[in-house]
């Protein structure tokens, strides 16, 4: 099973600015089948807290700044996005809260998943006992 890990993307920096190229089963480990992205988030907010049965992500914070706890059924770990060339590979059945926002965060999510309301756990105790049940 896959597990939680950043990512650093190549930098294509010369005079003119910076460039950063994603493609599927390359930079992404996977074939994207859906892209949101969340800004203007309020303050104090935290986003997220749920798993997902069936989508893996990979969340860029392409402007801005926000932290980001995962637990995985046993652990948890925490991690910033703070640079758009990271980013944050979450496996199916992860539970993820995105807190800590800074008032211009743009973060950009990438699945392989298209949206089912469906495949998500919204419920922590949920989560932890159908973990348990892998
Ligand atoms: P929600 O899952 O609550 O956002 P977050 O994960 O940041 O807490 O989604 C907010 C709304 O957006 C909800 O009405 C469902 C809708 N939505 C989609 O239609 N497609 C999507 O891919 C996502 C992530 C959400």
């Amino acid at each position: 099973m896959q597990s939680t890990k950043e990512i650093n993307f190549d930098l294509h920096g010369d005079m003119r600015g910076k460039l950063i190229a994603l493609e599927a089963n390359n930079q992404i480990p996977f074939e994207i089948k859906r892209i949101f992205y969340i800004y203007d988030t309020a303050d104090n907010c935290i986003r997220g807290c749920h798993a997902n049965r069936k989508s893996e992500f990979v969340i860029i914070s392409v402007s801005g700044s926000v932290s980001v706890k995962i637990h995985d059924g046993k652990e948890t770990s925490i991690f910033t996005l703070d640079k758009p060339d990271k980013g944050l590979y979450t496996p199916k059945m992860s539970w993820k809260e995105m807190y800590n926002f800074s008032s211009d965060c743009v973060l950009l999510v990438l699945s392989n998943y298209s949206y089912d309301a469906n495949e998500y756990i919204r419920n922590f105790d949920e989560f932890i006992k159908e973990s348990r049940e892998l």
